[in-house]
């Protein structure tokens, strides 16, 4: 073979595969499966958008009813798995206690058919977020309740109590923002685990390991501790440049692919401010996050993510904010899994090469003489 080509570090503006899936693109433009994200943010559900990007098209209702009916039958922690979790120390972060039990499907699930598999894995992400919370903190687990949709049950199981219609609305709003993103850094994992044709439940428990890090799933914590910590809208200029100048990345700011504006982060921003104002609250968690929107701008013209915005829909809903990534992975599992098994479809092992820039040449030394 000839000499690899170097590619640019991050593989950055390398296309690494064909999808069909969905499609991201610098002019700020987000499609799943050829619907543009808008349009499904206004009047899709979050199942319909699971079936979609899932299956490669919308569901007719016989068909959404039968899925709906299947992710129901699935969605309780057996006993067994709550028991392993309730092993795990308190102060574990929900995120790593979330991918071991995940983990741990691959060994109590391993026997299902396949699509059972992906089904459960799916189906079960609201009783695992919300239970990997609960139960290390000596809560009591709480069971999914059949009549409630995805979102609304892991509202549910998270708080403790029903939430209003609005709220799961809201909710699902995110979820569907968070659902699919062609090749970010955790589908590109599973896709890299797929392709050496390990199961779903390991490629899945790598896609959970590469979105904690705060680059990736982790900003949107991140994100919230820094709304926190800067307080008012005044404050937001000043905060900006000190971090700039003192070398430090802003949470939530920036993409590789949107470089001008993030289509997610805009639509969260109006629910955001819809939010507040169904809730009856003060809109000054509104105006600090659009202040530092705009000094992030205006600094370093870099725009805000997703995380950004999904962040404070999350406080206004009083969720803890170490479940925020957590909720991210229960809404990119159907990703990871649709990407799993188009990688399959046309499956070539990723083993890429790397340019040698080590030393050469060097000569053993007994261990007693070094
Ligand atoms: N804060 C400060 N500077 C930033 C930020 C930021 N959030 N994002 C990018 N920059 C700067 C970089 O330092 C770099 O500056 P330089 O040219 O002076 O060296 C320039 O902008 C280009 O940035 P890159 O890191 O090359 O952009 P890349 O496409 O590789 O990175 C990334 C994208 C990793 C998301 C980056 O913007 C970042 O670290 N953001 C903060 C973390 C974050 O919010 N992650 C969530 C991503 S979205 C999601 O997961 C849903």
């Amino acid at each position: 073979m000839s000499e690899p080509l170097r590619v640019a570090d991050g593989l950055y503006g390398v296309a690494v595969t064909d999808t069909g899936i969905s499609k991201s693109a610098v002019d700020g433009s987000l499609t799943y499966r050829g619907y543009e994200i808008k349009q499904l943010f206004e009047k899709a559900t979050f199942e319909e958008c699971v079936y979609l990007v899932l299956e490669g098209r919308l569901p007719n209702r016989r068909e959404l009813d039968a899925f709906t009916t299947d992710l129901k039958s699935h969605a309780a922690l057996s006993r067994e798995t709550q028991n392993l979790i309730g092993t795990l120390p308190a102060d574990g972060h929900p995120m790593d206690v979330l991918r071991t039990a995940v983990s741990s499907l691959g060994v109590t699930e391993r026997s299902l058919p396949a699509r059972e598999q992906q089904i459960s894995l799916i189906a079960k992400m609201p009783a695992f977020v919300a239970n990997c919370y609960r139960i290390v903190r000596g809560m009591p687990a709480m069971e999914p309740r059949p009549d409630l949709s995805q979102g609304a049950n892991l509202l549910y199981m998270l708080k403790g109590k029903l939430p209003s219609d609005f709220e799961t609305w809201a909710f699902e709003r995110e979820l569907i923002l968070y659902l699919e993103h062609d090749v970010n850094a955790s589908t590109f994992t599973v896709r890299v685990v797929a392709s050496t044709l390990a199961d779903i439940y390991a490629a899945a428990t790598a896609g959970l390991a590469a979105l904690k890090g705060p680059l990736h799933g982790g900003a949107n914590e991140a994100a919230m501790e820094m709304l926190l910590e800067v307080v008012e809208p005044d404050n937001a200029g000043t905060y900006v440049k000190d971090s700039l100048a003192g070398g430090k990345k802003i949470m939530g700011f920036g993409h590789r692919v949107y470089k001008k504006v993030d289509p997610r982060a805009q639509l969260s921003k109006q629910l955001l401010k819809r939010l507040l104002e169904e809730q009856g609250k003060d809109d000054k968690l509104y105006r600090l996050a659009d202040a530092l929107e705009r000094a992030m701008w205006d600094a370093k013209t870099i725009p805000a993510n997703l995380d950004f915005y999904a962040a404070p829909i999350f406080y206004s809903l009083s969720i803890p904010i170490h479940v925020y990534t957590p909720i991210f992975a229960a809404s990119r599992m159907t990703g990871w899994i649709a990407h799993y098994n188009e990688q399959l479809m046309h499956n070539k092992l990723f083993r890429p090469d790397a340019v040698y820039v080590g030393p050469s040449d060097l000569t053993y030394v007994p261990i007693d003489k070094r």
